[in-house]
């Protein structure tokens, strides 16, 4: 009896590997880009017709290849970029496996025309995998590679296409990606001859994601900059104020390369703990480096997840950067005027002069003021609500309510990880009624309620007493506080915050904040403004409402005429 197994033909085994690599024209497009970027391509044009499902070109001005290497190209395991396997190690091309070329040529029409220096070319067509003879070909230096009629030898993959404008998107997202990765090498892409995007070289990645989606991402991004060990962490992260519940954009790149990875957006997220409403998600563009040793980028088929040796240290050090990214009060909103959100690159350093140290009046203390903090212009209280000033570039304008509850709540938070705030002992305490569910609550919340200053005591039925209250500053009513705190509590408000100390503490610093409409003597404005200025994370309230908004003086110049 002859025996069962018998190895596949070639031809078959390349369009069984092509399963995994090539799932729909945009797999198609990431590789062909992948490899002209991987040739050292200045410019790259993609086109595509029908969503890429009968034509898709991808040339380039790259290195292109010999006749000898163009015909080894479409063999598998034929690769120019690695060696052996020690060459994985840090591996700095987009391939390394000389998969993406065989697996596409088996499942489609495929023709490659190359040339390595503008005078001898070579074309080389294949049929399903198979491979006709070459011919000679006039063309400049560099690659085109053209796929028609994806599939059409596997029908049952072909069924799984979708609607042209499914696929369509698609490839523009394959583009998209790889263009952000490469800021200095041009992308244009046609489908149907319609120029669907065409991007120039640019300096900056900041300039890439503008020439891809416009000043109305680009203006809300703030930028990341941070390095703790081996690990660099670049790029982009949306100002709170801007994050929306949909339709953000999360791209995370290891060593130069697109991968997918929820967990690390997650990291990322972290970071805007307490600065950003529930369910709120801001868009975020994360460029890691790392050494090569440090991360293996051979785990996935189309190559779009790494595994990292520690991914602990690599989530915790994105969620800090991105922490540090909110810190500044660069990370304040611009004031949209006219419609148009204004420029992020306004400068908040040098708010007036310094003043000398020491405050004579601590009116919203809870700590002293750290000496050398900035002295401020003159300030003006509008609306009983907010607070107008002058900075360097522009006129600041704060919203009472949403500064102090910021200003309040990182001091609570050092209240409640710490020995708590200093209360103050009522000579004749007050007695309070409460609902059933809210003297839950209070039972619940007792030790928390302790350390920001209430020590509360049930008395009979409905009735506590309160024996000692905050004092966090002189227009505070600390009966009102603790009934609108307490009714948050047993209503499960600030759901979205990530642990309950960070729950109570916000909800305490938005009950216990001076409101709106509540008239300030000047030097109340001035000690709000210099606590706020002074914050770690100044430029937002615990709601992701923005605490402070800038008219940049450009703008009133463009207004007036004077720019
Ligand atoms: N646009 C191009 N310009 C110059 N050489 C190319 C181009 N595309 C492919 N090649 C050559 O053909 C080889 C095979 O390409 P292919 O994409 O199949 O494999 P790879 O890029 O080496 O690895 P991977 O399968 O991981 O993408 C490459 O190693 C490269 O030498
Ligand atoms: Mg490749």
């Amino acid at each position: 009896m002859t025996g069962r197994i018998a190895v596949l033909p070639p031809q078959v085994a390349d369009q069984i590997a092509a399963g995994e690599v090539v799932e729909r024209p945009a797999s198609v497009v990431k590789e062909l880009i992948e490899n002209a970027l991987d040739a050292g391509a200045r410019a790259i044009r993609v086109e595509i017709e029908d969503g890429g499902k009968s034509l898709i070109r991808v040339s380039d001005d790259g290195e292109g290849m010999g006749r000898a290497d163009a015909e080894l190209a479409l063999s598998r395991h034929a690769t120019s970029k690695i060696r052996d396997a020690t060459d994985l190690i840090g591996v700095g091309t987009f391939g390394f496996r000389g998969e993406a070329l065989p697996a596409i040529a088996s499942v489609s029409r495929f023709e490659l025309d190359t040339s390595p220096d503008g005078r001898s070319g070579t074309r080389i067509r294949a049929v399903g995998g198979k491979r006709e003879p070459p011919e000679d070909a006039v063309r400049q230096q560099g690659t085109t590679v053209t796929v028609r009629a994806l599939f059409f030898n596997t029908p049952a993959r072909r069924k799984f296409l979708r609607a042209q404008a499914t696929e369509t998107r698609a490839v523009v997202e394959a583009l998209t990606v790889l263009a952000l990765t490469r800021p200095d090498v041009a992308f244009t892409l046609t489908s149907d001859d319609r120029v669907l995007s065409d991007v120039r070289p640019a300096a900056r990645p900041l300039d890439r994601i503008h020439a891809l989606w416009g000043g109305g991402l680009a203006d809300t991004l703030l930028p990341i900059e941070h390095r703790e060990g081996p690990l660099e962490v670049q790029g982009f992260a949306q100002r709170p104020a801007q994050a929306k519940p949909a339709g953000r954009k999360g791209y995370v790149f290891v060593r130069g390369r697109p991968i997918r990875d929820p967990f690390i957006l997650r990291a990322a997220e972290a970071g805007y703990r307490s600065t950003i409403a529930p369910g709120d998600r801001p868009s975020l563009i994360l460029f890691l480096d790392l050494p090569g040793d440090a991360v293996d980028v051979n785990v996935h088929p189309a190559k779009l997840e790494v595994r990292f040796r520690d991914k602990f240290f690599v989530e915790k050090v994105v969620e800090q950067a991105v922490r540090r990214a909110l810190g500044p009060l660069a990370a304040a909103a611009p004031l949209g005027v006219g419609g148009q959100v204004l420029g992020a690159r306004d400068s908040w350093t040098g708010v007036g002069g310094t003043m000398p140290a020491g405050v004579p009046q601590e009116l919203f203390a809870t700590e002293p003021l750290a000496p050398g903090t900035q002295h401020l212009a003159p300030l003006l209280q509008v609306f009983d609500t907010y607070i107008l000033f002058q900075t360097d570039s522009g006129v600041a304008i704060v919203d009472q309510h949403s500064a102090h509850e910021r200003v309040l709540y990182e001091g609570v938070m050092r209240q409640l990880t710490g020995d708590g705030a200093p209360a103050q002992r009522l000579l004749l305490p007050l007695t309070l009624e409460f609902a059933a569910p809210e003297l839950e609550a209070i039972e619940a919340h007792r030790e928390l309620l302790r350390r920001v200053g209430y020590e509360v005591e049930p008395f009979s039925g409905r009735t506590v007493v309160v024996h000692t209250v905050p004092n966090p500053h002189p227009r505070f009513d600390a009966a009102r506080c603790l009934q609108e705190l307490v009714a948050d509590l047993a209503g499960g408000r600030f759901g979205g915050l990530a642990n309950r100390l960070e729950r109570f503490g916000a909800t305490f610093a938005c009950r216990a904040a001076i409101k709106a409409g509540q008239h300030l003597e000047p030097e109340e404005l001035r000690e709000l403004v210099v606590r706020l200025l002074t914050a770690t994370l100044p430029a937002h309230d615990v709601h992701g409402r923005p605490t402070i908004v800038q008219l940049p003086k450009d703008e009133l110049e463009r207004r007036f005429g004077r720019a």
